[in-house]
C-alpha cells in the first residue's frame, strides 16, 4: 500500500483524499501516485547509504519505471540523479529542469542522434553499450570536445526473475561482457581525444528479491576496477544498476530498501579496503522500488460475467493497454474494492481489451461486487504507465500527484482527438 492509503468511515483515502473524490474529479481509469511514498522510499536508500556508507552513494531513479515532467519534478526536490535510456526521457528530464550533470544516459542501440543530443545537453555519464557506440562516438569528437563516458558491463551473474528482465548474463544484448572486451573498450574510448573515461555500471535484472546476486556483483565490479586501475585507468564512479523487489502481493517477500542497502555497503567498504582504492563513488538506480509502491489504479467495474461453474469475470474499465504486465509476464496484483473489505468470492479482474490475455489478475479474493463499484489495483506506478499503450484506440488514463490533502494533475487523459492527432 502506499504510505498514506487508509480506510475511513468506510472510505478510501490516499494522500488525506478520498478516492471518490478524485474520481468524481478525474474519472477512471485514474493512476494515482502518492508523493509522501515516494519520498519516504527514497529516503530511505539515502539514509541507509548514509549509515552503512562512509563514501559518496547516489540514487539516479530509473526514469524507464515512470518518466513523465511531474514526476521527475518531484525526484528533483528530493535531490535524485537520474537514469535515461532515450532521447524522448532525456527531454522529458530536461523539461522537469534535470540537472543535466546527473544524467546517465543507457541504451544497448543509442542513435547517433541520441547520443549528440546527449552531448549538447552536457549529461553527466553516457553509458556506452558496445563498440557500434564507439564508433559512433568517435564520429562525435570530431565535433565535441568533452564527452564523459561509463561502459556497462554484463558480469555473467544470474538473478532470479522472469526471464525477460534477467539482463546480467553473460550472452546478453546488454553490456560488454566482463573481461577481454571490457577492457578493450576502455582503452578504444580512452584513446578518443574528447571522451573522459569516468567509470563502470552493471544492472542485473529487475524484481530482485535478495541482496545474494548484488554482493556478488560488487565483489566482480571491484575485481574489474581493480584491473582497470592495474592498466593504468582511474574510475571515479561505479553504478551497480537498479532492480530491487517490491511486494506485489502477500505473497512476496523481498528484502527492505535498508537490507540491500546495508548488504552492498558493507561489501563495498571490505572491497575499498582489499583494493586500497579511494575517491570512488557509488550508485544506485532503482525504478521499480521507488515508483512501485508509490502508483495506484483506480478502475470502475462495468460489466461483471457468471458462466455456471466457473469464476466469474470482473471487467474494468481498463486494462492491458494502461498496465501491460500480465500479459507480458503472468505479473500478480493486489487489488480491493473501494468500499467494501470482506472478503467473499473468487474472480478474475478483466480489462475491456480485445484479447482473451487482457488480464489484471487471474484470481482473487473479493466482497461481492456490483457493476459501478470502484476496484483499487496496488503498486501499480512502476512499469504501467510508462509501458502503456493506444491498443483498440483507448486514450491513456490520466495521473494525478497527491499530497496532504491536495491533487495536482501530472498527466491528462487522453482525448479522441489525441488519439488521431497523428494520423495523415
Ligand atoms: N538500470 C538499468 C540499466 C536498467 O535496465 C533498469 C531496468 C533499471 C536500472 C531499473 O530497474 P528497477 O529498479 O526498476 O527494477 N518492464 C519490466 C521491467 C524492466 C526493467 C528494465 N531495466 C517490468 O515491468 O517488470
Amino acid at each position: 500500500y502506499p504510505q498514506t492509503f487508509e480506510r475511513r468511515d468506510g472510505l478510501c483515502y490516499i494522500g488525506g483524499i478520498s478516492i471518490k473524490d478524485l474520481v468524481q474529479k478525474y474519472y477512471t481509469p485514474l493512476y494515482i501516485v502518492c508523493a509522501q511514498t515516494v519520498k519516504s522510499r527514497v529516503e530511505s536508500f539515502k539514509e541507509s547509504f548514509k549509515k552503512y556508507l562512509p563514501f559518496e552513494s547516489r540514487i539516479a531513479f530509473a526514469g524507464k519505471s515512470l518518466c513523465v515532467t511531474g514526476f521527475l519534478k518531484k525526484l528533483k526536490e528530493l535531490d535524485t540523479w537520474l537514469d535515461v535510456v532515450s532521447g524522448g526521457e532525456l527531454y522529458t528530464a530536461i523539461k522537469a529542469g534535470f540537472d543535466m550533470k546527473r544524467i546517465y544516459f543507457h541504451g544497448n542501440n543509442k542513435s547517433f542522434e541520441e547520443l549528440e543530443f546527449a552531448i549538447k545537453s552536457n549529461v553527466g555519464y553516457i553509458v556506452v553499450d558496445g563498440f557500434s557506440e564507439i564508433e559512433k562516438i568517435r564520429e562525435l569528437s570530431k565535433k565535441y570536445n568533452y564527452i564523459p563516458c561509463m561502459i556497462r558491463i554484463s558480469p555473467g551473474i544470474e538473478a532470479h526473475t522472469h526471464e525477460f528482465i534477467k539482463t546480467g548474463k553473460i550472452d546478453s544484448k546488454f553490456g560488454f561482457p566482463i573481461g577481454e572486451d571490457a577492457i578493450k573498450a576502455v582503452k578504444e574510448l580512452s584513446s578518443i581525444d574528447s571522451v573522459k573515461f569516468k567509470g563502470i555500471h552493471a544492472h542485473i535484472g529487475s524484481q530482485i528479491f535478495d541482496s545474494k546476486p548484488y554482493v556478488e556483483l560488487v565483489n566482480v565490479m571491484f575485481d574489474f576496477a581493480n584491473k582497470l586501475n592495474n592498466e593504468g585507468f582511474t574510475l571515479e564512479n561505479i553504478n551497480f544498476g537498479g532492480g530491487f523487489g517490491i511486494a506485489y502481493t502477500e505473497e512476496d517477500y523481498p528484502l527492505s530498501i535498508e537490507e540491500f542497502v546495508k548488504d552492498i555497503s558493507l561489501e563495498i567498504v571490505k572491497n575499498m579496503k582489499k583494493y586500497s582504492m579511494k575517491d570512488l563513488a557509488f550508485t544506485v538506480e532503482p525504478g521499480r522500488s521507488i515508483a512501485g509502491p508509490s502508483g495506484i489504479t483506480v478502475y470502475r467495474v462495468g460489466s461483471i460475467k457468471k458462466i455456471n461453474g466457473f469464476v466469474p469475470y470482473v471487467a474494468v474499465d481498463g486494462g492491458m493497454a494502461d498496465n501491460p504486465r500480465y500479459a507480458l509476464y503472468k505479473a500478480k496484483y493486489h487489488a480491493e474494492l473501494d468500499e467494501k473489505t470482506e472478503i467473499f468470492q473468487e474472480v478474475k479482474i478483466v480489462g475491456r481489451f480485445c484479447e482473451s490475455g487482457d488480464m489484471l489478475i487471474e484470481k482473487i479474493m473479493l466482497p461481492e461486487v456490483n457493476v459501478g463499484d470502484l476496484l483499487l489495483v496496488f503498486a501499480t506506478g512502476a512499469y504501467n504507465y510508462s509501458m502503456a499503450s493506444n491498443y483498440n484506440r483507448f486514450g491513456r488514463p490520466a495521473m494525478v500527484m497527491v499530497e496532504d490533502g491536495k491533487d495536482t494533475l501530472i498527466v491528462r487523459r487522453e482525448t479522441y482527438e489525441d488519439i488521431v492527432s497523428h494520423d495523415m
